[in-house]
């Protein structure tokens, strides 16, 4: 399972990407808007630090519109994917600019039916956003389980799961478990994942235990190479 990013702020970026686990980044106009930068030198900047998916959104409405913004963002850089609504303009963009070989993030998706459209239209990726479901009493995952076993039926649809609107690491595991190629996780969710009770007591009572012998693995002086 791939994991990017869900946020527009650098530091947060710079910092989750030394842990080497991010493989993208995903942003959307109101977390651009947190940032209160601009939006083309944010794009230009995250996809300097992550190599991989970079989802840059259009905010136009209407396909011509979509189209020049997204040729736009995606002269930035080779890893701009650009992030276009599910409405029939957006997915009219999203086939002309993935048949010009730009990767395209169909965003705001929550029933299966429009998975489907998303695929049929060459999307990279669709967004699905489980968080967002289960606020209004619905099923996120359970629209995971959904459209992943209908790309399963379709082998040649190549668009790809991405689990978006993440809240917690059961969202990421339960994803995993369903087969997801994506999770899109907020940079607080990512480290609660490292997080576990019994790991910090058991590292705690090693070191402790270690402490006793007196030993030391590298001797006084011995180097330790930066990272
Ligand atoms: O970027 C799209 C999505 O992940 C938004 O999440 O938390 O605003 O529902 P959220």
């Amino acid at each position: 399972m791939k994991f990017f990013i869900d946020t527009a702020d650098l530091a947060e970026i710079r910092d989750l990407a030394a842990t080497g686990l991010v493989d993208g980044v995903t942003t959307n106009p109101s977390l651009v808007a947190k940032t209160g930068r601009q939006f083309l030198d944010v794009v230009r900047e995250i996809c300097a630090v992550v190599p991989g998916p970079v989802s840059a959104e259009v905010t136009a409405t209407d396909t011509a519109t979509m189209l020049a913004e997204g040729r736009k963002l995606a002269k930035i850089a080779k890893n701009v994917t650009v992030k276009v609504p599910l409405t029939p303009d957006g997915l009219k963009a999203c086939k002309v600019l993935s048949s010009e070989g730009t990767m395209v993030n169909v965003t705001l998706c929550f029933s299966s039916a429009q998975a489907i459209l998303a695929a049929k239209a060459g999307a990279s990726f669709i967004s699905p956003f489980v968080g967002r479901l289960d606020d209004i009493g619905q099923s996120g995952m359970e629209l995971i389980r959904e459209i992943v076993e209908i790309y399963r039926n379709y082998p040649h649809f190549k668009t790809e799961v991405l689990v978006a609107s993440i809240r917690s690491p059961m969202h990421v595991t339960e994803a995993a478990r369903m087969g997801a190629h994506v999770g899109t996780l907020p940079p607080a969710v990512l480290r609660q994942m490292f997080a576990h009770p019994l790991t910090e007591k058991g590292l705690a009572t090693f070191l402790a235990d270690w402490k006793k012998t007196g030993q030391s693995i590298l001797a006084d002086g011995e180097k330790v190479a930066a990272e």
